[in-house]
């Protein structure tokens, strides 16, 4: 993990070292400091020289300056390693979310991928300051100041030797106990997200139900939940703190106690004992920071070991057995002895499906709900991987093609379609950056989208919002449907994506495709028999299996399924 992690440093060594190094100078001179304090006891104010005093406060001053200085630069440089670190690691992370597949976002939920991406990332962030800085400086400080006291006065150093393993031991049950409680945390927090995204997403259907009120129930439901684990957690951290003043003071009063003594029977002096008393604060005060920086890491090992996570899952669909050379060269679509299931297991939601497409044809798609239209169409620009058989497109299998090759042949228009933050045309342009204005016109207009674009004020300028929220159902359809035609896909997938528009429009809209792109292979998943009526095939899907396939007539004379959707329609029509 830490490895993994590390890379993330990259080019930010320069910096991570300088702060290393200038957080040493810093210690270096602060631990002279006390070692000057005797200087002043013992050779100015014992003997009344005043400046001694002077001379050795003038050194004493000098010293805080410059080690205040060190310590600010070393604070900048860490502040940029850290924060250089953190960035590395989350775009890594982020590039590596746009690789996963559909199966893997649904492992991980967006939620928890938003909480690795935030709060995760800043808590590594913190670690890695804490450790280029007061890793280096509290061993350092501690390092030093025991060398230093053991030169003042060996036997007394002796009593804080007691202590440092009292201190030990506690540290290492707070590691163990802290680090499950800090992971329970974590998975809170992921469930807080995935509401809050969850409910942002669909404010709109929130508000028309009026769960306002219900759904800041289930949040603060959630968000208490994460309050008890964090306090939870906390509880066992705040433990350390009073335990160490304990320690500390405990200390404090022994080496004043016999310190005292050494100093009444003359073995020491008084400026020694003051500066041994500084030394071992120093000591004590490492020890706490060292403790406060395995709190962090444990917190942070959490965190670590999530993004490790992410970073190291393998995106289920890949360009592994695929050729980068090979294009899709026609567009047919072949499934041989295909089942199919979102889990992975033997629960098949496609079973056993077997049918072949010819390159131009226009095939329709019907079935009730969740009989597995969408599903089966996902198959084709390998949204998702088959279990049993196989998929070919253009006469090959999708999994000889990388994936940029094969979704530029096969441009599918989802059933729960988005547009971006942007203009029309930008949005337009995610079929073809390089579209010229008469090509997204021409697309525009097969896809019915031309007249109302226009009508608008700005155009095709006109700002979409985020989610594409400034049109219509309708219009949000056909300005998703333009833009899969921009890419001049071999094989054009709609999955019920006029459902929003007129039938009169719909009709216009297949009328353009079967005009302007008699070459590419058009799928329609439709609930209206008319939008399939004149396809050269319609398969009719019946939970998860196919039922029939034939013409509009071959099906209305032998299918009972279709003649029935088709007869209740008809009623519906009249
Ligand atoms: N991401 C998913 N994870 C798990 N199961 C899913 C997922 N998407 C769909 N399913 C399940 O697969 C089955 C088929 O769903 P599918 O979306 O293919 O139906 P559909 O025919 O497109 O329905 P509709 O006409 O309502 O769009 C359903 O039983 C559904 O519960
Ligand atoms: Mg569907």
């Amino acid at each position: 993990m830490i490895k993994k992690l590390a890379t993330g440093i990259g080019e930010y060594k320069r910096p991570s070292l300088l702060a290393a190094l200038f957080v040493t100078l810093e210690v270096g001179l602060e631990v002279v400091i006390p070692y000057l304090m005797s200087f002043i006891v013992d050779r100015g104010i014992r003997p009344g020289n005043t400046d001694n005093v002077i001379i050795y406060g003038c050194i004493m001053i000098a010293c805080a300056m410059v080690s205040l200085f060190f310590g600010v630069l070393s604070a900048r440089f860490a502040a940029k390693a850290s924060a250089g670190f953190a960035k590395n690691i989350r775009s890594r992370v982020f590039g590596k979310v746009q690789d996963f597949s559909f199966y893997n976002v649904d492992k991980f939920s967006t939620g928890s991928l938003i909480t690795r991406l935030t709060t995760d990332i800043n808590f590594i962030q913190m670690a890695y300051m804490l450790l280029i800085r007061v890793a280096v400086r509290a061993p350092l400080m501690f390092t030093v100041g025991v060398i230093m006291a053991m030169t003042l006065n060996a036997r007394l150093a002796l009593t804080f030797v007691a202590v440092v393993p009292v201190l030990t031991v506690a540290m290492f049950i707070l590691i163990r106990f802290g680090f499950p409680l800090f992971e329970r945390m974590f998975k809170k927090f992921d469930a807080m997200n995935n509401r809050v995204q969850e409910n942002l997403v669909a404010i709109r259907v929130v508000k028309s139900f009026v769960r306002e009120s219900h759904e800041t129930a289930e949040f603060r439901k959630a968000s208490s939940a994460v309050q008890r684990a964090q306090l939870k957690a906390e509880k066992v951290v705040v433990f350390g703190l009073p335990l160490f003043m304990f320690c500390m003071y405990g200390c404090l009063l022994a080496i004043l106690w016999f310190g005292g003594k050494f100093v009444i029977s003359d073995t020491m002096s008084e400026g020694q004992l003051s500066s041994f008393i500084a030394y071992v604060q120093q000591i004590l005060m490492s020890i706490m920071l060292i403790a406060m920086i395995l709190i962090n890491l444990v917190i942070s090992r959490a965190s670590g070991k999530r993004i490790v996570e992410v970073l190291d899952e393998e995106p289920d669909i890949a360009d592994t057995d695929a050729d980068p050379e090979k294009r899709v060269r026609d567009g047919s679509v072949e499934f041989r002895e295909v089942s199919f299931s979102y889990s992975k297991s033997d629960n098949y939601v496609l079973n056993g499906i077997s049918f072949k497409i010819n390159a131009g044809e226009t095939v329709g798609i019907i079935g009730g709900t969740g009989s597995a239209k969408t599903s089966l169409v996902q198959l084709i620009p390998r949204l998702y991987d088959v279990q049993k058989g196989e998929v070919l497109v253009g006469g090959a299998s999708v999994k000889s093609y990388t994936l940029k090759n094969l979704r530029d042949a096969v441009a599918m228009v989802l059933q729960k379609n988005v547009l971006f933050t942007g203009t029309i045309r930008e949005n337009l342009q995610w079929g073809d950056e390089n579209a010229t204005e008469a090509e997204i016109a021409a697309a525009c207009e097969i896809a019915q989208a031309d007249e109302f674009i226009r009508s608008f004020p700005s155009g095709y300028d006109t700002d979409l919002g985020q989610g594409g929220v400034n049109v219509s159902g309708g219009q949000k359809q056909r300005l998703c449907i333009a833009r899969a035609l921009l890419k001049k896909p071999r094989i054009m997938i709609l999955d019920d994506s006029t459902s929003a528009v007129d039938t009169a429009t719909d009709a216009k809209i297949r009328e353009g495709m079967r005009k302007k792109l008699s070459n590419t292979t058009v799928i329609i998943i439709a609930q209206r028999i008319n939008s399939v009526k004149e396809a050269d095939k319609i398969i009719v899907l019946n939970n998860g299996k196919i039922d029939a396939i034939g013409t509009h007539q071959e099906l209305l004379a032998a299918n009972s399924i279709y003649r029935e959707v088709y007869h209740s329609q008809q009623k519906g029509g009249e």
